[in-house]
């Protein structure tokens, strides 16, 4: 099966024609398959950012090859199609605003297509009912509030029916109610219509969701793994000034004070689970 993200040997530099080779992006190798939702880690700087904006052509390698679905993103007849297969979602909602109101925003991108207008209507509906938006479609986007402005610029993308979302630190802006609904959304996407989803985030509560954290250092992958994986590693996460989710946190802690909890505990319901096994298992004892 082709990978719909396959990324080889991705090099890239800001500054072309430059003597001296200071990669941004430094030899990446990555495929992402259809209905897989991973989450891109790394400290600032790093080049999530970079590497995100080459998943659908507003950046272009400097040296080696980015396939979407097989389309070549440096071949500018594949441009269209490559942009209505991956669909970019970014920190700020306010930015990603055309309209005054809901249901003419997440239609701009579809009337754009040359859609006529039972299907945009369609689409717009569908795609407003997918984010848990519809009852808002007659408001003004510029009165909701951070999340829910996110989930209509997500509405909007979906309206385009793309294969896959790329959301570079698309909760950071939020508060935490803004920032669950907009995880919340994203995951019923993912789950419900097989869209995949590339997370790009420094909340590593909502990495933990992921099904494979990519983690990035100066350029390179550093590690592919499921999160239960990588967020075992903590010395290299505090190396890299990144911390882990909090129930990992919680159960290194009871660890270091004797309490036997187990390793690769990431989420809370597992970590609940863990911890009661622990006190049941202490009090048996005396
Ligand atoms: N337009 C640009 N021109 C020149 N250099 C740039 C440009 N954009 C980013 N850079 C540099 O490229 C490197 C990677 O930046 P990038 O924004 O991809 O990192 P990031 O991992 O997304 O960081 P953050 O976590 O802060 O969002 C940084 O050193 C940055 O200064
Ligand atoms: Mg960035």
């Amino acid at each position: 099966m082709t990978p719909l993200i396959h990324i080889d040997d991705l090099h890239f530099q800001y500054l072309q024609n430059q003597t001296k080779k200071t990669w941004i992006l430094d030899g990446i190798n990555l495929d992402v398959n259809e209905g897989e939702f991973i989450a891109i880690l790394g400290p600032n700087g790093c080049g999530k950012s970079t590497l995100a904006k080459h998943f659908n052509a507003l950046l272009l390698p400097s040296d080696g090859k980015v396939l979407i679905n097989g389309m070549d993103t440096q071949n500018r007849k594949n441009l269209l199609t490559i942009r209505q297969t991956i669909g970019m979602i970014f920190q700020n909602p306010d930015n990603q605003i055309i309209s005054t109101i809901v249901e003419e925003d997440v239609a701009f991108a579809p009337e754009n297509l040359g859609l006529d207008q039972t299907e945009i209507r369609r689409r717009v509906d569908e795609a407003l009912e997918a984010v848990g938006m519809i009852e808002y479609r007659h408001h003004t986007p510029f009165k909701l509030s951070g999340g829910q402005k996110q989930r209509v610029a997500i509405a909007g993308i979906l309206a385009m029916r793309p294969k896959c979302l790329v959301l570079d630190e698309p909760t950071s802006m939020l508060d935490p109610k803004g920032r669950a609904d907009v995880i919340r959304t994203i995951k019923h996407l993912n789950r419900q219509f097989g869209i995949t989803v590339v997370l790009i985030t420094h909340n590593m509560d909502e990495a933990a969701q992921a099904k494979r954290v990519i983690l990035l250092e100066q350029g390179k992958v550093i590690r592919d793994n499921p999160p239960q994986e990588v967020f075992t590693e903590i010395s290299l996460l505090e190396k890299l000034h990144l911390s882990v989710p909090q129930v990992t946190e919680l159960c290194v802690k009871l660890r270091n004070r004797g309490i036997s909890v187990p390793d690769q505990i990431i989420d809370v319901e597992a970590c609940t689970r863990s911890i009661i096994a622990a006190l049941e298992e202490e009090n048996a004892r005396r």
